[in-house]
């Protein structure tokens, strides 16, 4: 477990630190082994760290941001992106034969898809097969009874694997969140804890069915929902003009799983997005292809420059440039009265919704300060 893992990094970082301690004071001192000393002190520190910032971005994949949307459609983006990580090795088929509407939230979806091809592959060293398939089922009383779910109509999804399987003790804990049996470096447990925490905050349900030897599946319920048809578009307030988010926005993040969320919310919702993992590949990347950008979203806290030193700069050659930062570190921030919520910063974690009502909100704005 990870608390374990911290505890043993911890005793580690404590050991070599007296043991340097001591060596310092040896007359004459022993320099080599002072210095491997804190050689392992740093190791320590550095794998700490590690497993710090996968819990933190564990966590951050936990905002919720539930939309009615087509599974089918979901499940068949994923291929790509599925196919580039599983390798040659694992043969992946999808089987999708029709729409089924569910409450998700998308980035959340493919994450759970990505952590479920992930185990499969992870228990298919030799290569195999993956299947994922999507179903609908009409539970009567005593299927739903069976399911410990409500009546009613349900979308399936199965992901099933040839791989190794799991026994009995194994198959009771997969979803304890820190359950690994996997190696410190490969595993931290919280891949299916977040599978499950997704399905449930959809209403569903999660199974899980294994056979050591021979494979595994899991199967997620959805409760179905209706389609979203044109009388959902008339409840839309009517003082709220539809933008159609022509505009270019640049994403500057290093944390790559929140990139990759940001991005795609943006894109989604029409907007055309440019990104890059630090303000120095930003600045980079606007000197090579001088894009015709709106906005930039930035996080503020970065190793290298921060965002606030690259807005200034962006702002130098597009001085019509909006800026919004986003930051984890906010209290701090509003202690120095340097920024305000709800204006030009958004808090981390943020749900979707509320990124791309801020965006259209700072370019709304723009478009009615612009003259003409
Ligand atoms: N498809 C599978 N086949 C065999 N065992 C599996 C499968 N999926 C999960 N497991 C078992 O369940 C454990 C927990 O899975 P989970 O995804 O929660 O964590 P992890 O894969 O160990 O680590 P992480 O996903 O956080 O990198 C795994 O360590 C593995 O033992
Ligand atoms: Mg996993």
């Amino acid at each position: 477990g990870i608390a374990h893992d911290f505890n043993n990094m911890l005793a580690v970082i404590i050991g070599f630190t007296e043991r340097a301690q001591d060596l310092a004071y040896d007359q004459p001192f022993d320099r080599k082994q002072l210095l491997e000393s804190l050689d392992h002190v740093l190791k320590a520190a550095e794998r700490s760290s590690d497993l710090c910032r996968r819990i933190l971005s564990f966590s951050r994949r936990q905002v919720f941001d539930p939309q009615v949307l087509d599974l089918k459609a979901l499940v068949a983006d994923t291929e790509p992106m599925l196919s580039r990580v599983l390798g040659e090795q694992v043969d992946l088929t999808y089987v999708l034969p029709r729409q089924a509407y569910a409450l998700v939230d998308p980035a959340q979806l493919e994450q759970a898809v990505l952590n479920l091809a992930l185990n499969a592959r992870d228990a298919m060293p030799q290569g195999g097969k993956l299947l994922i398939e999507l179903k609908t089922v009409d539970l009567d009383e005593e299927g739903a009874r069976a399911h410990h779910l409500e009546q009613g109509s349900y979308a399936v999804l199965a992901v099933s694997d040839t791989g190794a399987g799991m026994d009995a003790v194994t198959l009771k804990q997969v979803f304890e969140p820190f359950f690994t049996t996997k190696s410190a470096a490969r595993g931290t447990g919280l891949g299916l804890s977040m599978v499950k925490g997704l399905v449930k905050q959809s209403g569903g349900h999660i199974y899980v069915y294994s056979e050591p030897g021979l494979g595994t599946t899991f199967k997620l319920y959805f409760p179905r929902q209706p389609e979203p048809g044109a009388e959902a578009l008339t409840l839309l307030p009517l003082a709220q003009p539809r933008r159609d988010n022509h505009e270019m926005v640049l994403v500057v993040e290093d944390e790559a799983l929140l990139s990759a969320m940001v991005t795609k919310t943006l894109e989604r919702a029409g907007f055309t997005v440019l990104s890059a993992p630090s303000a120095e590949a930003a600045l980079e990347l606007v000197a090579a292809i001088d894009p015709p950008l709106d906005l930039v979203l930035t996080d503020l806290v970065m190793p290298g420059m921060n965002g606030r030193d690259l807005a200034a700069c962006l702002r130098k050659q597009h001085p019509r440039l909006e800026v919004l930062f986003m930051s984890g570190y906010s209290d701090n921030l509003f202690a120095q009265g340097e920024l305000r919520r709800g204006v030009n910063f958004l808090e981390k974690p943020m749900s979707a919704a509320v990124l791309v009502a801020q965006v259209q909100q700072l370019l709304d704005r723009r478009a009615r300060n612009t003259p003409g």
